[in-house]
């Protein structure tokens, strides 16, 4: 019998399997980063760092609705100083290292970026999207300034660069174009989408930043539909996010054109097994319907 193989490669990477934690699912620390990935995932993602440490909204910043979560913890961090050293464990059991990352300005992007280049990351995640910062939200929905960010970051790193993208946005594919243009190397589809929870008792919106980002299977649909336009809009990959929680949807969104996978809300509902859990279903379904790669699989649903 033909062997099946997990392995993928994406803009460079090779990685034992396509599935990786989603940005901020489980903060910065070497520890936890390295369960993830003895969990089964084929990298680990970090949560987003920026250049000083930055203390994020106050509480409330999470809250719990109908098919997934809304959080707004408005990019709380160490600093990218206090990283390096969490990076240096990671290194030294040779887990494949994303670092997601932002900055206030594009100087500041710069200089994260190239600190954690310098220091071995495997790959960077551009955080040009979340949705509870106001300059970092409005940044991603501006094509000029997703290129101009992309180009100055791609000018200075040697390192495969996603830039993760917002549906935020009203033609999510003139992004994906204008991060393609900056020279990124892949894109990662999507952060989370703006929403609201209210209290009908306090009679007021839950989260202290009133608005957060909506992630969970109630994202699911509308991210596949951003990779599948994404994946007919540019020649680079894409990393599929956005209420990934079983094997079935892992499939869906590489049939979708995504060629690699982000979990983030699942990891909370499911626990970390949701890794092998995937990993397992997708070996199944690539062996009962004749494949033998996770790549023959990326944009099959295009094919008319
Ligand atoms: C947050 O820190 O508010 C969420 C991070 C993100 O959406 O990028």
């Amino acid at each position: 019998m033909a062997e099946i193989r997990l392995a993928i490669e994406i803009a460079g990477l090779n990685l034992r399997n396509p599935v990786m934690n989603a940005a901020g699912i489980l903060g910065l620390t070497a520890d936890l980063l390295r369960r993830v990935y003895e969990e089964g995932a084929g990298a680990v993602v970090t949560k987003s760092i920026g250049l000083k440490p930055r203390m994020g909204h106050p509480n409330p910043t999470v809250a719990i609705v109908e098919g997934g979560l809304i959080n707004a913890m408005g990019l709380p961090n160490p600093g990218v100083e206090y990283f390096l050293g969490e990076l240096e464990k990671l290194k030294a059991g040779g887990i494949p290292v994303v670092a997601s990352f932002f900055g206030e300005t594009l100087d500041e992007f710069v200089e994260v970026a190239s600190r954690l280049s310098e220091a071995g990351v495997d790959a960077l995640e551009l955080n040009c999207s979340c949705p509870n910062v106001e300059g970092v939200g409005i940044l991603g929905s501006d094509p000029g300034a997703v290129k101009r960010v992309t180009e100055a970051v791609k000018g200075c790193v040697d390192k495969p660069l996603f830039v993760k993208l917002s549906p935020n946005v009203s033609d999510i594919t003139e992004i994906a174009r204008a991060a393609e243009r900056g020279g990124a190397d892949g894109l990662t589809a999507v952060n989370t989408l703006r929403a609201i929870a209210l209290s009908i008792e306090a009679r007021r919106p839950i989260l202290s930043n009133v608005t957060g980002g909506l992630s969970g299977p109630a994202l699911k649909p509308v991210a596949l539909r951003c990779v599948w336009e994404i994946y007919e809009a540019v020649e680079i990959p894409i990393i599929g996010c956005g209420g990934i929680t079983t094997w079935r949807d892992a499939v869906e969104y590489l049939l979708a054109g995504a060629s690699a996978l982000q979990v983030g809300t699942a990891i909370m509902t499911r626990g970390l097994r949701v890794f092998r859990e995937i990993n397992m279903g997708l070996r199944n379904y690539l062996e009962e319907n004749g494949f033998r790669e996770v790549s023959e699989l990326v944009g099959l649903a295009h094919e008319s």
